[in-house]
C-alpha cells in the first residue's frame, strides 16, 4: 500500500473516537485565537465529523458555513449531526471549491491541510473564493515536534518493530508542519502568514483506553495497524504497553499550529 492509501478517512463516529474528540478541543482554542467578528459567511475544507464546523457555528457566531469534505462518508456523518440552518454539507475537494470567486469572509479546515497532495492549488483555490479582505485560517497538528503525542509514541514503537513503518509516520510525511514549512507555503502562494501553537492534552484512563481508538480503523495509525496480522497487531499492542505502563491513565500532549493567511488587497 502506498502512503495516501492509509489515509483512510470514513466512519464518522470512529473517527470521532479516534480523532474528533481531541479536535473538538484544539478547534475550540483555534477559534479563540483567530477571533473573528460575528456574521462572516464561512467554508471549511475537510469537515469530517464536524469538530470546527461546530465551534465556527457556537463560537465564531458564522452567518453561514459550507462545510465539505471529500469523503462522501464524513459528509452524511455530518450532516446528520447539524440542525443548524446557517450550516450546509458537500462533498468536495480542497483542489476544486464549490464556490464562486470572491464569495467567502473566511476559509478554514482543522488538521486537512497536511493530507491535501497539492497544498499550492489549495492555497490558489483559497484564495481565490475569498472576498478582498477575507482571510485563510486553519491548523495542523504538529506531528515533526511530536506534538500529537498518542499518534508519534504509536509510530515510534511500531517502527522499532516494523521500520517500514517508518515512511508512513506523519512526522516524517509531513515535515512542513512547523511555523517555518507552513509559512513558507504561504510565502509562495503571496499570502502574508502568522501562526502561532495551539494547545490541549489528550488523557486516556488506561492503556485499553489509550489502546481501543487504534483499533478502530479510521486514520492512518489505525489503518496500519489494520493492515498487521493479527499476531504483529498483538506484538505492537504489548510493546507500547510495556513502554507506556500497562496502568494508570495515560496523558500526552496535543499541539496543533495555527495559521492565519491574508492576500495584499491589490493583488486579491
Ligand atoms: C484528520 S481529518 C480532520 C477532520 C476534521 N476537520 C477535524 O478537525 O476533526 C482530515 C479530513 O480531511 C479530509 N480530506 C483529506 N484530503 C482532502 C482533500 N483533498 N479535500 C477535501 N477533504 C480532504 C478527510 O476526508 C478527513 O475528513
Amino acid at each position: 500500500m502506498t502512503q495516501t492509501e492509509f489515509d483512510a478517512w470514513s466512519a464518522g463516529k470512529s473517527y470521532e473516537h479516534y480523532m474528533g474528540r481531541w479536535s473538538r478541543k484544539i478547534a475550540t482554542r483555534f477559534i479563540d485565537w483567530v477571533d473573528p467578528p460575528a456574521n462572516l459567511a464561512w467554508l471549511e475544507i475537510g469537515c469530517g465529523s464536524g469538530a470546527l464546523t461546530a465551534a465556527v457555528l457556537s463560537q465564531a457566531s458564522s452567518s453561514s458555513i459550507l462545510s465539505t469534505d471529500r469523503s462522501n462518508d464524513f459528509v452524511a456523518h455530518a450532516k446528520g449531526e447539524f440542525m443548524d440552518e446557517r450550516a450546509v454539507f458537500q462533498v468536495a475537494d480542497a483542489t476544486a471549491l464549490p464556490c464562486p470567486d470572491a464569495s467567502v469572509d473566511v476559509v478554514t479546515s482543522g488538521l486537512v491541510f497536511n493530507f491535501i497532495p497539492d497544498t499550492q492549488i489549495a492555497l490558489a483555490e483559497m484564495r481565490r473564493v475569498l472576498r478582498p479582505g477575507g482571510m485563510a485560517a486553519f491548523y495542523v497538528w504538529d506531528y515533526p515536534g511530536g506534538g500529537m503525542g498518542f499518534i508519534d509514541a504509536f509510530w515510534k514503537a511500531a517502527t522499532e518493530i516494523d521500520p517500514n513503518a517508518a515512511n508512513l509516520d506523519e512526522s516524517a510525511r509531513f515535515p512542513f508542519c512547523q511555523p517555518e514549512g507552513l509559512t513558507k507555503l504561504c510565502a509562495e502562494a503571496g499570502a502574508k502568514v502568522t501562526v502561532s501553537a495551539t494547545e490541549a492534552e489528550t488523557r486516556f484512563a488506561d492503556f485499553d483506553a489509550f489502546w481501543h481508538p487504534f483499533t478502530l480503523g479510521a486514520g492512518p495509525a489505525p489503518a496500519y495497524l489494520q493492515s498487521l496480522s493479527r499476531h504483529r497487531r498483538q506484538r505492537l499492542k504489548d510493546y507500547l504497553a510495556t513502554k507506556l505502563g500497562e496502568t494508570g491513565a495515560v496523558s500526552m500532549p496535543a499541539r496543533a499550529w495555527a495559521v492565519k493567511a491574508q492576500w495584499p488587497a491589490a493583488d486579491s
